[in-house]
């Protein structure tokens, strides 16, 4: 009988074909579906029903239609889609999100049946945050943790930033997996650079949580090393080359004692220790930071050896970044401010959070971007504007304005902004959506002129130096 039900699959699947004489049979599916489950924390056995999720997901007979970003747990089918273990796991299963889709359909809903599931279950980690006593220069976390639950989802990146970072990553450390670290020609060192507030440490925290999750079949454990590289220079000032060198001998330990478990660290600001020795002057904290460039150049060139770590660095001083060290990242990525789409997106985001957190009350619901732009173009921000066309006013003011830097708003300040508004101008306890903007809009403007004032300051100031022949 399954074998009857493998052969009308196949058929379903290969549909032959006639092209004159010859017959052209399509090769097999190859689109794939990543699913994750998170799991409670009180469960034990995550493998078991990681299995019996993957087997009901890919079933034959699982024609579920799914969509990127959904929830299949908080869909109204969840009980089809899942058959009898909805009932049995539903208090089990706390989301089950529809993460990706890899492959030519550009549909944005897919059948479950026509396409490969990958399903990976996890449990996040809650543990306190870890000084590792066996690098007291560092933060460590068991992935995925809890602390950086939803971070990944709230960033936002115009191109498929986000997606091909976790398949690089994926790459690389498959690569090492099968031939060894041995032959792999790069270092495993990824370097993330742009101006400040564009989400670099986020993503990096993000992207450590995600392929904890991701490769779970492959390592057994995660864990992030976060270096507090501005530490190394001032609390062990004198032996910060010293302190470099220990990090990197403990990780490449910690590497070898257990190849299955999986070592992330993350170097953030790390032109701290990799400044370029070209511009270094000759006092004594310069060469001590000189000495600790050339201990990590040192230390990247062992790890180099090992398949199981990952080196994620951030920068937003690309340009005064040692040139030894920019030769030695595998892959260098700029990440820039966000585009006008993607700052409408971060804004609603944060807007709708506070929302659902209960600090704004609204009956309509935010728009898309593209809605938005529509509402914009056909009412302007005029009195009846639509909470879309609003925003958009909102951004158009922050971005012909002088309240922010000429390298575009970050996302940082994006992110602050609904928040810090409410806070300064709520006057009462209820904030309804268009109060919320009317707030933001307020405290884009008190900005802007503050803005100026203080340029206009700084302009008198230096008049003033100018009178004096100073
Ligand atoms: N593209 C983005 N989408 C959504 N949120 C963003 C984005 N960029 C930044 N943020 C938010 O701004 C805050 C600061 O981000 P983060 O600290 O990762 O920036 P950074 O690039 O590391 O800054 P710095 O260079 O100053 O260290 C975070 O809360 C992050 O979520
Ligand atoms: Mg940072």
């Amino acid at each position: 009988m399954a074998r009857q039900e493998d052969m009308e699959q196949e058929n379903l699947n290969e549909e032959v074909t006639s092209v004159g004489e010859f017959v052209v049979v399509p090769g097999p599916i190859t689109s794939t579906i990543f699913i994750e489950a998170r799991i409670s924390k009180d469960w034990s056995d995550i493998w078991e029903l990681q299995e019996a999720l993957q087997a009901r997901l890919s079933s034959p007979d699982n024609d579920s239609a799914v969509e990127v970003g959904d929830d299949i747990m908080v869909n109204p089918d969840a009980s089809v889609t899942l058959g009898q273990l909805f009932e049995t796991y539903k208090d089990i299963i706390e989301s089950l999100k529809v993460v990706e889709y890899v492959g030519l359909e550009t549909a944005t809903c897919y059948t479950l049946n026509t396409v490969t599931v990958k399903l990976q279950a996890y449990q996040l980690y809650d543990t306190e945050r870890e000084e590792d006593t066996a690098i007291p220069q560092a933060e460590s976390s068991f992935m995925p943790h809890v602390r950086f639950d939803g971070q990944w989802d709230e960033l936002v990146f115009e191109s498929d930033l986000k997606a091909e970072l976790i398949w690089i990553m994926t790459n690389i450390l498959r690569f090492s997996q099968r031939s060894g670290a041995g032959s792999r020609d790069i270092n495993p060192l990824i370097l993330l650079y742009g101006p400040p507030g564009t989400g670099k440490t986020t993503l990096c925290q993000g992207l450590a949580q995600k392929i904890s999750i991701r490769l779970n079949s492959s390592y057994k454990q995660t864990k992030l090393i976060q270096i507090k590289t501005a530490n190394l220079l001032s609390k062990y000032y004198s032996e910060s080359a010293k302190q470099v060198d220990n990090i990197f001998t403990t990780i490449t330990r910690m590497c070898q004692d257990d190849p299955e478990r999986f070592i992330c660290v993350l170097i953030d600001e790390v032109e701290s220790i990799a400044y370029s020795r070209e511009h270094s002057t000759s006092n004594g904290e310069a060469q001590d930071s000189l000495r600790a460039t050339n201990s990590l150049l040192t230390g990247l060139d062992r790890a180099k050896g090992l398949a199981n770590v990952i080196f994620l660095c951030t920068s937003n001083m690309v340009g005064s970044l040692d040139t030894a060290f920019l030769d030695r990242c595998g892959l260098r990525i700029a990440i820039n401010p966000p585009s006008n789409a993607a700052q409408y997106t971060i804004i609603r985001g944060r807007i709708q959070k506070l929302i659902d957190q209960g600090h704004i009350t609204s009956e309509k619901s935010l728009p898309l971007y593209d809605e938005a732009y529509i509402e914009y173009r056909a009412d302007g921000d005029g009195p009846m504007a639509k909470i879309g066309a609003k925003i958009l006013a909102i951004l158009q003011l922050i971005n012909s304005g002088n309240a922010h830097s000429s390298r575009g708003i970050s996302g940082r300040s994006l992110t602050q902004l609904p928040e810090l508004a409410i806070l300064r101008y709520l006057r009462g306890e209820d904030c309804d959506i268009d109060q919320a903007l009317d707030f933001i809009k307020r405290f884009v403007i008190s900005q802007e002129s503050q803005t100026v004032q203080h340029r206009g300051h700084k302009r008198t100031h230096s008049q003033v130096d100018e009178e004096f022949g100073r």
